[in-house]
């Protein structure tokens, strides 16, 4: 490690840096546990417009946001760039263009200060967000071999994580991936689909509660994984099928929905929704108002779409677990902050006696800090990027 220039001692402090998606985000983290700012600049609000990311519009906004953004990261830690013993990045996966903005931004500071550059994957990140809360509270003990449920709207993944070797590197496993959508998008589509707001997962989640789960009996199916065909590639398909897999699939249930939809002629009423909601930009999804502007029937669709999903998670990762012997769980990205997962996973994990742990609400979704804190054991490890660093918008993480 390379000694803070200004202080002339090592504190461990790495300013993280995330603009894989819609957020941009700067943290600085001290050792991998404490982070001293983490400031988030989201889209949210530009992209709900199109009822989706727009990529063009996201590397825009980055553009416009990265420097605030670290600027404050760094004046709220109250540290200066000398005191900094690296810059962590965002590599992938993630949308190109946004991501080259971190990046390149990372690559010319680390450059001007002659500090060191680590690269992170952000699905890496995620699972160091709940690490690095976990071991401030020291309340849930994580154990390993752990398994990770990562599940957002871009990525639906479990890993079997350990940290191996004298430097403690992390090696991963993928034990499970959706072979379609990701969890968060289908929330996101069939919340746009019954005429709720983008992103679809906090309106989905305000208005199960109010419906009965057991309305409308949405079943998954057993996930077959054919043979690829010569020369075709399926960049979502697990490149290797040995051993057990634990995948997922959410294309059936939006189809489902949307096959309820028709056959219940809901058409009329989710107009007059959309239209109300657009009228009314400032409502949010716990306003009691959203309540009433939803009939019973759609109310009982919402709770059985989000009972039917959760339940997937839920039974996919035990069995994953239980197969696999890992000692604890954690469970991180955007759709980690829904209240029925999360309750729902901590009362099976309680009666099955594994620890688990999810992370704050402001850790669930994408932010920097994660990726500060994936970088802590590379620090350690002296596990730099190059000058070469580019996007990688398909990284995977670990094997296969
Ligand atoms: O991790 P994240 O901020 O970005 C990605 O890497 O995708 O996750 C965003 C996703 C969206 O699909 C959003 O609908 C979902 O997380 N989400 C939720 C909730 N809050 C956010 N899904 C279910 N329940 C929630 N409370
Ligand atoms: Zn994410």
């Amino acid at each position: 490690m390379r000694e803070s220039s200004e202080t002339g001692s090592s504190r461990g402090l790495i300013l993280g840096i995330e603009s894989s998606c819609d957020e941009t985000a700067a943290a600085v983290v001290r050792s991998g546990t404490t982070a001293l700012s983490n400031v988030v600049a989201s889209q949210m609000s530009l992209h709900a417009n199109y009822g989706g990311v727009v990529p063009e519009l996201a590397s825009r906004e980055h553009l416009r946001n990265i420097v605030p953004v670290v600027r404050e990261a760094m004046q709220r830690a109250n540290v200066t760039f000398a005191d900094l013993d690296a810059v962590a990045v965002t590599e992938g996966p993630g949308l190109a263009g946004a991501l080259l903005v971190g990046i390149t931004y990372a690559k010319a500071l680390t450059f001007g200060l002659d500090k060191p550059l680590i690269s992170v994957n952000h699905l890496e990140g995620h699972i160091h967000a709940v690490l690095m809360e976990a071991r401030e509270r020291s309340d849930v003990p994580v154990e390993l071999p752990l398994l990770a449920l990562v599940v957002s709207g871009g990525h639906t993944h479990l890993y079997l994580a350990q940290q191996q070797g004298a430097g403690a590197t992390w090696t991963y496993r993928n034990v499970g991936r959706t072979v379609d959508d990701a969890a968060g998008e289908a929330y996101d589509k069939v919340a746009k689909l019954l005429g709720l707001g983008y992103p679809g997962g906090p309106w989905i989640d305000a208005l199960a509660p109010h419906g009965n789960p057991r309305a409308v009996p949405f079943t998954f199916g057993e996930i077959k994984h054919r043979a690829p065909r010569e020369g075709v590639t399926n960049k979502k398909a697990p490149t290797n099928t040995e051993g057990p897999r634990f995948d997922f699939s959410f294309s059936g249930i939006k189809t489902a929905v949307l096959r309820y939809v028709e056959t219940h002629h809901l058409r009329e009423d989710i107009e007059v929704r959309r239209a109300a909601l657009a009228a009314n930009p400032l409502i949010t999804p716990k306003d009691e108002t959203v309540v009433k502007l939803c009939d019973q029937q759609t109310l009982d669709l919402i709770a059985s779409f989000q009972y039917a999903v959760v339940g997937n998670l839920l039974r996919q990762t035990f069995a994953a677990a239980e197969s696999l012997g890992a000692r604890s769980i954690v469970v991180s990205g955007g759709v980690a902050a829904n209240s029925e997962l999360r309750s729902r996973l901590q009362a099976e994990a309680d009666r099955r006696g594994v620890p688990i742990a999810f992370p704050s609400l402001a850790l669930s979704t994408d932010n920097a800090a994660m990726i500060a804190a994936a970088a802590w054991p590379k620090l350690l490890a002296q596990n730099f990027a190059t000058e070469g660093l580019g996007a990688t918008p398909q990284l995977r993480l670990g094997q296969p």
